[in-house]
């Protein structure tokens, strides 16, 4: 019998988690089964017991569960608690183990797979909620000079940048009056995107040649993908890169395997356009 894991969310229907992970199922000879798991609001937690008591290995969580997640969790990995939000879940005898692969899955995008250096860069983070909560940890341990937080409320950007206090040069700031400044790399982990948007910068914010990331994924560019072209930058980008390498060091937790990830993320592009 296949070892058993799912992602579970709501709405589910057009998570990519199963296409990744069975890619790299076939890749590695893991005998892994991954299936997509529709969970009501209100019912995650029981839905988790009743995976485990079926035998299930692990899972991914995505929207709205990963606070919930976090809080089931009876380990959490340091990264998990720097994040508070668990999108791995898997369990070890009477435990049950949460992780955060968010973060890693940018960086590594950014980093292995784009060529972008991060070290004495200055980053924009736009947004903060919990997409942004989850990366600024991993951006900040690549030593950046400086990471600026920017939210359209500008107390939840101070609110967050408070809690990375002591673990990096990070500031916060209000959408509407960044610092006059050219950032090297900007990171847009706001919702815009997903409501077809496109938070309002200043013409400048990112300096020509930089790198703009969109942590949102979309067959046509996104609006931020398509601004940040316009601004100049070198590498303009939406996050479906992330998407697979946050993927590929879920699957490596459980399964101590490093799945290639090259090959899956050209795989899902071609999917996508199609
Ligand atoms: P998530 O968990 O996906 O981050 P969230 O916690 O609801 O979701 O946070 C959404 C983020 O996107 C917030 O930073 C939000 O800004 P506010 O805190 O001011 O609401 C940001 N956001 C959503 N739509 C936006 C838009 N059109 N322009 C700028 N920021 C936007």
């Amino acid at each position: 019998m296949p070892d058993r894991y799912a992602v579970m969310g709501h709405p589910i229907a057009h998570s990519k988690s199963p296409f990744i992970h069975r890619r790299f199922a076939t890749e590695t000879g893991e005998p892994v089964t991954y299936d997509a798991l529709h969970i009501e609001p209100d019912g995650f937690g029981e839905a988790v017991a009743r995976f485990r008591s079926e035998g299930g290995c692990g899972l991914n969580v995505t929207i709205p569960f990963k606070e919930k997640a976090f809080a089931l969790a009876t380990r959490r990995s340091a990264r998990a608690a720097r994040a508070g939000a668990v999108n791995t879940l898997w369990f070890d005898g009477t435990d049950i183990c949460g992780d955060n692969t968010d973060g890693i899955g940018l960086v590594r995008d950014l980093v292995r797979n784009l060529a972008v250096e991060l070290r004495d860069r200055s980053v924009l983070v736009l947004g903060a909620g919990g997409a942004a909560r989850g990366i600024v940890g991993p951006l900040l341990d690549e030593s950046p000079r400086v990471l600026v937080i920017a939210n359209r409320t500008p107390s939840r950007a101070m609110d967050l940048a408070r809690c990375f206090e002591g673990q990096g040069p990070v500031r916060a700031a209000a959408l509407d009056a960044l610092p006059t400044q050219e950032f090297d790399v900007v990171v847009n982990a706001t919702a815009a995107s997903l409501a077809g948007d496109l938070p309002s910068l200043a013409s400048g914010t990112l300096r020509a040649g930089g790198v703009a990331y969109d942590t949102a994924y979309a067959a046509p560019p996104t609006p931020f993908v398509r601004w940040g072209t316009g601004e100049g930058a070198a590498v303009s980008t939406d996050g479906l890169g992330m998407l697979v390498e946050q993927a590929a060091e879920s699957f490596r937790l459980w399964r101590g395997r490093e799945p290639s990830t090259g090959p899956v993320i050209d795989a899902l592009r071609a999917h996508l356009a199609s």
